[in-house]
């Protein structure tokens, strides 16, 4: 590999929000997770778990995380009530690991903003259309379509190098799936929620949920040819 091509792996990767339904073959899931497990960790503990679901597995769990998603999305959008509601009926109640219903740092806050706002002008969505924004929103407990989908854990007895770790493997996964023609996105959404996982997998108490990622083959839906660029280098020199 010339370090051109290298950089070509690196930059032409994209999240995908909009994938074919045809399922990835499983001699290629598994060759993309033998070079994910070569990421480096910590003293090579490996202290990460990650979970896979194809077929009717990962339709019960979209199934879930939809209901979940529905049942909560009132409260997302602090209605009157909502809140009390959710937590008193338990319907859609955050059960993951971490909170991802939080604030986010003020300095970090305009960027977030910034790839929402260029997301949805992207898919002509505008600002005020709130009933297009949270059907995209669900799109993503829908895993935008994909056939697989996967949850990536870390060992809580060694955060937050664990999760460092997960992050390294998360990414040797999504560039061997790319060399390999397969899309992928994290979704990080899903951890809001751990409650379906645990009802199909069998996974070691100890280990805490960071994220989903979606895996199969990008559709040529617009919301695939989103840019969400890179901020320049020298603000870290
Ligand atoms: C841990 C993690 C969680 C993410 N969760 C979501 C998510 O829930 N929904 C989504 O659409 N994108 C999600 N993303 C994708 C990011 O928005 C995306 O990586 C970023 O905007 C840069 O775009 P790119 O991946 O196309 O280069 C996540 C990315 C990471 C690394």
């Amino acid at each position: 590999m010339t370090p051109e091509d290298f950089s070509e792996l690196v930059r032409t990767r994209r999240s995908v929000r909009d994938f074919r339904p045809d399922p990835v073959p499983e001699t290629l899931l598994t060759h993309i997770l033998e070079d994910a497990k070569w990421a480096p960790s910590w003293t090579n503990t490996q202290p990460y778990f990650i979970a896979i679901a194809s077929g009717e597995k990962t339709e019960r769990l979209r199934q879930r995380y939809l209901e979940l998603f529905d049942a909560s999305l009132d409260a997302q959008h602090r209605r009157p009530l909502a809140l009390l509601r959710m937590f008193l009926l338990r319907r859609g109640r955050p059960d993951g690991d971490f909170k991802t219903w939080r604030a986010y740092p003020r300095d970090l806050q305009p960027y977030r903003v910034k790839v929402g706002r260029e997301l949805y002008s992207h898919l002509g969505i505008a600002r005020q259309d709130r009933d297009a924004r949270d059907a995209q929103w669900r799109r993503n407990c829908e895993f935008f379509g994909a056939p697989t989908i996967g949850f990536i854990f870390a060992h809580e007895g060694l955060l937050p190098f664990s999760a460092q770790d997960a992050g390294l493997m998360l990414q040797t996964l999504m560039l061997s799936a790319h060399a390999n023609g397969v899309g992928t996105c994290p979704l990080g959404v899903l951890a809001t929620w751990r409650g379906p996982v645990d009802a199909e997998f069998d996974i070691p108490p100890h280990y805490r949920l960071l994220t989903g990622i979606a895996i199969g083959y990008a559709s040529d839906a617009h919301v695939n040819t989103f840019n969400a660029g890179r901020r320049s280098i020298d603000r870290i020199s």
